[in-house]
């Protein structure tokens, strides 16, 4: 029988690969389990860790105006993260914990199947690309296979700190449409 991604949901639950489980709640992605587009985080943060849902804190808010910037929805694309579990004080996630949570990411990918994925800052570009920095490859897309087009951008939440990330965010997501039309990548009609 095919992994699905509410099986996924459920076998996290019962996860204990990763030390930060014993003090946080799994935060698998959520989204359109068909999308073409996906985005990924770092880790979840406070307000994600209370609801067990990526990206619904004040960076979520951001990456939802972006996505609508494009005229697509939240709901059309995919959300998720490197590292399934809050890190405490929102510290940044260990080279050992990204490891660790790796495997759930590779699933969620393996089963989206997207065209086009958005790491959303370094850690989830230093998966893809471990050599390029963000503030060098963010808004430039590097084909991945023939299929896949890796997107960078930086994290919206960079932007909370440094006022000059939000124009450089959203100039990116305006790239982000030119390549999706380039590739006739549409949001899904209901
Ligand atoms: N930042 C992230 O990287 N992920 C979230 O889910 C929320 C904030």
């Amino acid at each position: 029988m095919e992994l699905t991604l509410p099986d996924l949901q459920e076998k996290l639950k019962s996860w204990d690969g990763c030390a930060l489980s014993k003090n946080a709640n799994p935060v698998l992605g959520e989204g359109n389990h068909n999308a073409d587009v996906l985005f990924i985080g770092e880790a979840p943060g406070k307000k994600e860790d209370e609801l067990g849902r990526p990206f619904v804190g004040s960076a979520g808010k951001f990456l939802d105006e972006l996505i609508e910037s494009m005229g697509w929805k939240r709901s059309d694309v995919y959300i998720s993260n490197v590292v399934k579990y809050r890190p405490p004080d929102n510290r940044d996630p260990t080279p050992e914990e990204k490891a660790e949570c790796m495997p759930w990411l590779m699933l969620e990918i393996a089963i989206i199947k997207p065209k086009v994925i958005v790491p959303l800052g370094r850690h989830s570009l230093g998966h893809f690309f471990d050599k390029l920095s963000i503030s060098d490859a963010h808004g430039h897309p590097q084909p991945l296979t023939d299929d896949v087009t890796i997107f960078p951008i930086y994290h919206p939440a960079a932007a909370m700190h440094n006022g000059g990330l939000r124009q450089a965010l959203h100039d990116d997501f305006a790239q982000l449409k030119i390549v999706l039309d380039s590739q006739g990548i549409a949001p899904p009609t209901e």
